[in-house]
């Protein structure tokens, strides 16, 4: 039996659209085998629309069979468990999961036939987004940058001093939505801030200096359209700051807020969080997590 974990990411993180992710101690596990015939796929854990029963439908099955079809390896039947701690469609990186999951469960099923930097090209590939992608593999928190066509990243440690609140809203955000309001272009202002803060942002996770995070950490170029979709989005970012967070932002496309805390600071951001969304009419689970720093595992 393989048994594989990938964990949960958060992207963008702020200024760092489509380029910053981090990952969470928030995992996807499978488990599986060749055997019998057919392929059967049981669950356990969160499910919806990217798990589904059926193979043909099941991101993780289709993630699986990609690498299956490089290697020009025809199974006669595969066992595949999966158990999901990952909210789907709520900006957690679920998708990222299982793909990544998928396809390394895979290649270790065919005796590691590829390398990882080849899984990574083709996962990003699959996916679309490689800030959920690159983090989910390498843990930590990634730098992903596509350079013609090909898919770079420099992974950075945040360290064991920062705490991850997620406030993960009781409705589904998908991507494809979240996207189709962002504008085509982007005043050079806008950009030029954003880009400073992402450097600034950067840098002080590495320093481990969390002091301006707040301002580091707000972003010019797609929250501003993207809130629109979120029901008292500048309210809980404001309580989350003002209850003690380092920072905050939209986690990925939504619709979960992600703060930054202080280690033992956790507790009150959290609730400080639900509160202004359950003002805002929207219920919340909030997830008290770490930075993962290990990334996909076979365990
Ligand atoms: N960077 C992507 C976005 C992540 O914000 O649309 C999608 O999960």
């Amino acid at each position: 039996m393989i048994r594989v974990r990938a964990p949960a990411t958060t992207a963008n993180l702020g200024p760092g659209f489509d380029t910053l992710g981090m990952a969470l101690e928030l995992y996807l596990q499978v488990e599986a085998e060749f055997g019998g015939s057919g392929i059967e796929i049981v669950f356990s854990g969160v499910r919806d629309r990217s798990i589904m029963e059926s193979p043909q439908e099941n991101l993780l099955y289709k993630a699986m069979n990609f690498v299956f079809k490089q290697a020009e390896y025809r199974h006669t039947g595969l066992y595949i468990e999966i158990d999901n701690d990952i909210p789907i469609g709520k900006g957690l990186g679920s998708s990222a999961a299982a793909i990544v999951a998928g396809m390394f469960t895979a290649n270790r099923l065919i005796g590691d036939r590829f390398l990882p930097a080849e899984l990574l090209r083709w996962a990003v590939k699959m996916e679309g987004h490689a800030d959920n992608i690159v983090p989910s593999i390498t843990g930590g928190l990634a730098v992903a940058m596509i350079y013609a066509g090909e898919v770079y990243y420099q992974q950075v440690r945040p360290g064991n001093q920062l705490g991850v609140v997620v406030a993960v809203p009781d409705f589904v955000l998908p991507t494809e939505q979240s996207r189709s309001v962002l504008p085509q272009n982007v005043a050079l202002q806008a950009t030029v801030s954003n880009l400073q803060r992402a450097c600034f942002f950067l840098a002080s996770i590495q320093n481990g200096d969390f002091s301006n995070l707040d301002k580091a950490m707000d972003d010019m170029v797609y929250q501003p359209w993207r809130k629109a979709f979120i029901p008292g989005f500048d309210q809980v970012l404001q309580s989350a700051l003002a209850a003690g967070a380092r920072g905050a932002a939209l986690s990925g496309a939504g619709p979960s807020i992600l703060a930054f805390t202080a280690i033992g600071q956790e507790q009150d951001i959290g609730q400080a969080m639900e509160k202004a969304f359950n003002e805002a009419g929207v219920r919340v689970q909030v997830l008290y997590l770490k930075p993962d720093l290990q990334g996909v595992q076979y365990y």
